[in-house]
């Protein structure tokens, strides 16, 4: 396989590059795509260096799948332009997530959707991955009526620029700022752009991503996007009311035998997931399952993951892997 990175460099890339070194992914060609800034300088992948190419170059080397993550305008332009060379396109951004003729995949959810005419896939955002790993095997066993979820994320999911700013903050050191206010020993209850119906796009993706991966429009989801000064991976408190009642060591149970999910739920010993824990790891860690006494039929857990591995590169390896298994590309 020919494989473009496109946005080599950034938080996102660079584990791209890790993910399907690691996976070892049939690579046969390497090309890494960066903006005009980083062209002509080398990335390493598994050992060897590789020279950063354009936009441009990228589409003329014509690749069999080139892995997006450089932000939706950029996807919006060279998406199409890569399809049309008969490239498949593995979207990390929001541009085509809500595109009704593209489809939004988690591979463990519904990658049995996918067909050889899909030339533009659509990569969920990190939180929302996450929650619909946890969600997805629950839905199907007791149905779910509404979700109330909210998101403690790590600076990791803005990019090098939040990352920078916080390193700047440690060290009491003047710099370009990624957010409004200091993120050093702060919450800011503001993800993305605020929305008409005050709302943050954040907030909004948990709620219409949600429905498009489950295949569900019934399902209710309200949600509160908040960033912390964390960098291991993105946590949610989720409060989840099915239609069905439930055993608390079913839910486990059913956890537990999802693949891509690790149970970590031991109030004896106190073992929960936390994001220092989950860096650098590709499964989504649910803990402090217990039963809202407050409402029938409702459960609250707690979800980690590593948002730069399943909430972005893990999840769009494990895509161009299922196209490549299944003859799609
Ligand atoms: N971080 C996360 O947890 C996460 C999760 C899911 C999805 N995403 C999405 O993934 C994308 C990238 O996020 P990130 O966190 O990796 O950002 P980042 O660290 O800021 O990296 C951005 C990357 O895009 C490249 N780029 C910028 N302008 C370009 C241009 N005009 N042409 C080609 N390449 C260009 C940059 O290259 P230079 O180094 O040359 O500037 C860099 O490689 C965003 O759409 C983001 O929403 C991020």
């Amino acid at each position: 396989m020919k494989i473009a990175v496109v946005g080599a460099t950034g938080m996102v890339g660079e584990i791209m590059l890790k993910v399907l070194a690691e996976r070892n992914f049939p690579v046969t060609e390497l090309i890494p795509v960066a903006s005009e800034k980083s062209v002509g300088k080398e990335v390493e992948f598994k050992g060897k260096k590789y020279t950063i190419k354009s936009m441009e170059e990228a589409v003329m080397m014509k690749p069999d799948i080139a892995l997006f993550s450089a932000g939706g305008s950029i996807s919006l332009e060279y998406a199409p332009k890569f399809a049309e060379v008969g490239t498949t396109v593995i979207d990390n951004s929001s541009a085509w997530r809500m595109d009704p003729t593209k489809k939004l995949i988690v591979p463990e959810i519904n990658a049995d959707s996918l067909t050889k005419e899909d030339k533009i896939i659509a990569n969920p955002n990190c939180s929302t991955i996450q929650l619909v790993m946890a969600l997805s095997p629950l839905h199907k066993q007791y149905g779910i009526k509404r979700v109330v979820v909210s998101t403690y994320q790590s600076i990791t999911g803005t990019g090098v620029k939040a990352v920078k700013q916080l390193e700047n903050e440690y060290k009491d050191v003047k710099g370009d700022m990624a957010y409004n206010y200091p993120i050093h020993r702060n919450a800011i209850p503001h993800c993305d752009v605020f929305e008409d119906n005050g709302y943050t796009k954040e907030e909004m993706k948990l709620v219409k991503e949600t429905k498009k991966i489950l295949r569900d429009d019934t399902v209710l989801v309200t949600a509160t996007a908040v960033r912390i000064p964390v960098v291991g991976g993105h946590s949610e408190t989720v409060n989840i009311e099915f239609e069905k009642d439930f055993d608390l060591g079913d839910i486990r149970q059913i956890l537990h035998q999802t693949p891509g999910i690790t149970v970590q739920d031991n109030t004896d010993t106190n073992t929960y997931p936390m994001p220092l824990y989950a860096e650098g790891k590709d499964d989504v860690f649910v803990g402090r399952i217990r039963r809202d006494e407050s409402q029938k039929n409702t459960v609250n857990m707690w979800i980690v993951a590593d948002n730069l591995r399943k909430g972005a590169a893990t999840n769009t390896v494990q895509i161009a892997e299922y196209l490549v298994a299944n003859k799609l590309v």
